[in-house]
C-alpha cells in the first residue's frame, strides 16, 4: 500500500518567511506530494489567497461563543483552511490540552471536513524511562479513525535533536501495529521533531515514516522545498 506522502510546514507564532508567497507549490510536485501550511491565525487568509494549502495550528471544538482568545474549528474551515493541528506538544503543555479534548477536536474536524493531523510523543524522561511506547499508546487511545498521526517527540522539538530513522521507524511501526483493519495500511504517520533538509531523507526512506511536520526548517523556503523534494524522492 503506498500512501501519498504529507509535507507540512509549522510556522507556530513566527511572522510568514521572507519569500513565502513564491512558495505556491506547481501542480507537478502536488500530484506526487501533498504540502500543507500552518500559519498564525492573522496570516491564514493571505497565505490561502495566494493559493497555499493551509490549516490551522489549533482549533476549539465548540463552534463559538465565550472562550477569550480562542478560534473555533467551524471558523477555520470557513476562512478556507484544509487541515487542523490537534493537540501539538506546545498545545498540551503550555494550555493544558488533554487527550479528551484533543480527541474532541479531531472529531469535530472530521465531521466539518477538515483533516486533523494529531501530534503524540514523548518527554525525554519517559523515553529514559521505557514509558515512551506506553504514553503514546495513551495519546492514541481516544482518537477517531481517519486522523493523520504525527510523531513528534517532544525531545526532539526545536532542539536540532532529531530522532534516529531506527527510533522513528520503530515508533511508526509501533502506531501503525495499534491501527485496526483497513487504517493500518491508510493512516499516514507523520515524523516531527527537528526535520531538516540534512536529514529528511533518512527519515523519509523509514517505511512507516509517510511524512513531516516541520518547524525551524520550514521557515526557510528553500529549506522547506528540499524537504519536499527529498519526500518525492522516497515515495
Ligand atoms: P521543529 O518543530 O521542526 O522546529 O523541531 C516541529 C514541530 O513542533 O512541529
Amino acid at each position: 500500500m503506498s500512501r501519498t506522502p504529507l509535507i507540512a510546514a509549522n510556522w507556530k507564532m513566527n511572522p510568514p518567511p521572507t519569500g513565502w508567497a513564491d512558495a505556491a507549490i506547481p501542480p507537478e510536485t502536488l500530484a506526487r506530494v501533498e504540502v500543507l501550511f500552518f500559519p498564525s491565525f492573522l496570516d491564514i487568509r493571505a497565505c490561502i489567497a495566494a493559493g497555499l494549502h493551509c490549516g490551522g495550528q489549533y482549533g476549539r471544538a465548540e463552534e463559538k461563543g465565550a472562550f477569550t482568545g480562542d478560534v473555533s474549528l467551524k471558523m477555520l474551515k470557513d476562512a478556507g483552511c484544509m487541515a487542523v493541528l490537534c493537540g501539538h506538544s506546545e498545545r498540551r503543555k503550555n494550555h493544558g490540552e488533554t487527550d479528551e479534548q484533543v480527541a474532541a477536536q479531531a472529531d469535530t474536524a472530521l465531521d466539518l471536513g477538515l483533516h486533523p493531523i494529531v501530534c503524540v510523543g514523548e518527554t525525554l524522561e519517559e523515553r529514559n524511562a521505557g514509558k515512551h511506547q506506553e504514553v503514546v499508546k495513551e495519546q492514541l487511545k481516544r482518537l477517531p479513525l481517519g486522523v493523520t498521526v504525527a510523531y513528534e517527540p517532544v525531545w526532539a522539538i526545536g532542539t536540532g535533536v532529531t530522532a534516529t530513522p531506527e527510533q522513528a521507524q520503530e515508533m511508526h511501526a509501533f502506531i501503525r501495529s495499534l491501527l485496526p483493519g483497513d487504517a493500518r495500511d491508510t493512516t499516514r504517520i507523520l515524523y516531527g521533531g527537528s526535520m531538516n533538509a540534512a536529514n529528511a531523507k533518512t527519515l523519509l526512506d523509514q517505511p512507516d515514516v509517510d511524512g513531516g511536520l516541520v518547524g525551524s526548517a520550514s521557515l526557510n523556503p528553500q529549506e522547506f522545498a528540499q524537504i519536499i523534494a527529498a519526500a518525492i524522492g522516497s515515495a
